[in-house]
């Protein structure tokens, strides 16, 4: 029995394998072979904070593979009236197949699977968003093949969780991450430490993006930081990932984004809606990605 809390559960061989599976799954999405993986079994989401991509493909695919799905929002569950993680991972485990958790502290999701008898997912904590890179690496895989050996930059917010578990990544699938970030915005450093030499960070926009093959970029005020926003914008506004900074980029670039966007902040309209975006893909990879996720912990 597994978890899936950070993309260190997986080998680096697992994660290739992971990525080559989703782009079989896109390809013919209701196989026979697979369309009863889920079959009376049930998946149960506890989401704290809000989601569509990561809710619609995580439903969707257990709808695909035959199975049931619960959605708690916060107000649901009687977690919300202090019940104890540890207490509600012991009753899901009784009950269901499969918890997919979205939430701050990712103590939690880690008391969660402490305590769970059945495979858990992290859904996105305030450290890391592993279902998200799935997804990326797999669109990046489709438009350029092999990652090893490409340049990636990170620019705004080098201490979001998307930013933290492309470090991740960055280690395991071995190329090389630069992250353009202001000082108060630099990663957590025992997340840095995993990364070693794939992972550089500068204060200069300009020389993180240089030859990039791949710019990516989050929002600059996550959930759960919006007291912080104005501050945010003004300190991360250099880091506007725009037609200027795209210009220092390889000229075959790929732009990604985990949406939610705000464009006009940390991304302009004409970079998000133009030629070398491929969000839409990223976003409709979540759902083939997390199949395949789930594929492999069930
Ligand atoms: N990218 C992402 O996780 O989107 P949601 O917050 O809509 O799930
Ligand atoms: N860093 C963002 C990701 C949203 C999917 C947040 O935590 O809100």
């Amino acid at each position: 029995m597994r978890h899936f809390l950070t993309l260190r559960d997986l080998s680096p061989t697992e994660l290739r394998a992971l990525v080559a599976r989703a782009c079989e799954l896109k390809k013919d999405r209701l196989n026979p072979k697979t369309r009863d993986l889920l079959r009376s079994r049930c998946m149960v989401m506890i989401f704290e904070k809000s989601s569509t991509r990561t809710r619609v493909s995580f439903e969707v695919a257990c709808a695909q593979f035959g199975g049931t799905s619960i959605f708690l929002s916060p107000g649901d569950s009687q977690m919300s009236r202090g019940e104890s993680v540890s207490d509600t991972a012991r009753i899901l485990s009784s009950m269901a197949d499969l918890i997919v958790m979205r939430t701050g502290p990712h103590d939690r999701v880690m008391t969660m699977a402490k305590h769970s008898t059945i495979p858990v997912i992290n859904a996105l904590s305030d450290t890391f968003h592993p279902c998200q890179l799935l997804a990326d690496l797999q669109t990046f895989h489709e438009y350029r093949g092999e990652m090893q050996g490409a340049r990636v930059a990170f620019l705004g917010d080098g201490s979001s969780n998307v930013c933290h578990s492309w470090i991740n990544a960055a280690a395991m699938m071995q190329f090389q991450l630069n992250i353009g970030a202001p000082a108060a915005y630099h990663p957590d450093a025992q997340v840095l430490s995993n990364a070693g030499s794939q992972c550089r960070i500068t204060d200069s926009p300009a020389e993180a993006i240089e030859h990039a093959d791949l710019v990516v970029t989050d929002t600059w005020t996550g959930m759960g930081q919006e007291e912080e926003k104005a501050k945010r914008v003004r300190d991360l506004s250099p880091f506007q990932v725009n037609h200027n900074t795209m210009a220092l980029a390889s000229p075959s670039a790929l732009f990604m984004h985990c949406l939610p966007a705000y464009r006009g902040q940390e991304v302009t309209a004409d970079v998000i809606d133009g030629p070398q975006s491929v969000v839409w893909d990223e976003a409709e990879n979540r759902l083939h990605a997390q199949k395949a996720l789930i594929e492999l912990l069930m």
